[in-house]
């Protein structure tokens, strides 16, 4: 009989109060969900791009009707690894290292379980906030710095500098480049600059966490940001999700793809990648990469996307601004954030304050961050001075 009591476990809090979300819906006509990564319109439904929702009805009928209906290769859809290689670095290099994935969370753990097997330094310096690397990379040892500096929430550039300087050579540098999640507090282009520099010097690989691409700054800035990265020359794992600017949280659709290595190794890495992914899962879905593929490669359905994707951002974009305006006393700098998350308070909410948002319908994480993204436009005055209310209190 096993007699494991995993009661002590830490379990990660994002899972865990979603259980309270059901009791919320029964109580309140118009409840706010903010602790967890999703975009929803103003019925309250999560976004979509109509241009995703039509190709996904139209690859359907054409997978049924070609007959391939095998198992994909082993790296997934080489046509949607094609086109969004295009879309996303202006070129498809098919030597690289590369694969779909099971959602941007399937692309890190490729990334991680291939550089635990290539890298000898066993060291990872994480961007911390999103409390999954840390599972994530759990075969490494872990460093990380304070994102509560002088008092607020924020990114202090020093602090990160003197924390990378610390790492053994040779070591792993997970990077979000923009709509940071813990707290939407991103790097400039300089200080990224500045990283990498160091990245280079040291010998370091850098794993770029690319999981809101064009919900943070736009698409053209935030694809600068990445190629800004891999034109620096470290080794580089670009981990891609397309969970959330195209909607698609159920059907796990991300992608891997690796650059700036020795390129002898390439097949070499290509193979454990793939062993990898057959050890774990096996096979890629294939629906939702050959709808993703269909999209990409055609210039009016992917123009189209890029503006639903800017509109998305731009809900963020009406919530941050009103909240910058509207909580400035309470909170300085919101303005400077982007993507979906904000973190109002250093030290997190009180136990008080999280059951007076709950008692007013808003269901919040005990650190405080928000995702701006599952308040509706119509809501944000309403959640601002529930907000300012409890805080003030
Ligand atoms: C920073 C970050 N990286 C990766 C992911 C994983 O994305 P996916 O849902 O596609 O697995 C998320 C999702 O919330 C995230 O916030």
């Amino acid at each position: 009989v096993i007699k494991t009591d995993l009661s002590k476990s830490k379990i990660d809090e994002v899972v865990s109060i979603q259980q309270l979300w059901p009791q919320l819906l029964k109580d309140h006509d118009n409840p706010i969900n903010t602790t967890i990564g999703v975009m929803i319109d103003e019925n309250g439904v999560v976004i979509r791009p109509q241009t995703i929702k039509t190709s996904i009805a139209e690859t359907i009928d054409n997978i049924q009707a070609s007959g391939s209906l095998g198992y994909p290769t082993f790296r997934g859809n080489t046509d949607f690894l094609k086109y969004s290689a295009e879309w996303i670095f202006g070129e498809h290099d098919v030597s690289w290292p590369q694969s779909q994935a099971i959602g941007g969370t399937g692309s890190l753990y490729l990334a991680s379980k291939l550089l635990s097997r290539v890298v000898e330094a066993k060291h990872i310096l994480i961007d911390s906030g999103w409390d999954n690397h840390k599972a994530l990379f759990s075969d490494f040892i872990q460093h990380e710095y304070n994102r509560i500096c002088d008092g607020a929430v924020g990114y202090d550039h020093e602090i990160y500098m003197q924390e990378l300087a610390k790492l053994p050579k040779d070591s792993i540098v997970l990077i979000q480049a923009f709509g940071y999640n813990g707290d939407g507090f991103d790097r400039s282009p300089q200080e990224l600059e500045e990283v990498l520099g160091v990245c280079l010097k040291n010998g370091h690989c850098i794993v770029l966490d690319a999981a809101y691409l064009g919900l943070a700054s736009g698409f053209s800035a935030d694809k600068e940001k990445i190629q800004q990265i891999i034109d620096k020359g470290c080794p580089t794992f670009i981990c891609l999700s397309f969970s959330k600017n195209m909607g698609l949280y159920q059907e796990r659709l991300g992608a891997l793809f690796i650059r700036n290595i020795d390129s002898s190794y390439a097949d070499t890495w290509q193979a454990q990648i793939e062993k990898i992914s057959r050890a774990t899962y096996s096979f890629v879905p294939k629906l939702v990469a050959e709808s993703v593929g269909r999209v990409l490669s055609d210039n009016n359905k992917r123009l189209s996307l890029e503006d639903e994707i800017e509109s998305m951002r731009l809900r963020l974009v009406t919530n941050r601004e009103y909240l910058s305006e509207n909580l400035a006393g309470i909170i300085p700098n919101i303005h400077k954030t982007s993507g979906l998350f904000i973190r109002l308070k250093p030290e997190g909410f009180s136990k008080k304050q999280t059951e007076q948002l709950f008692s007013q319908g808003i269901l919040a994480l005990s650190n405080s961050r928000i995702n701006l993204g599952g308040i509706k436009n119509s809501d944000i005055a309403r959640f601002s001075n529930i907000m300012k209310d409890v805080l003030s209190k």
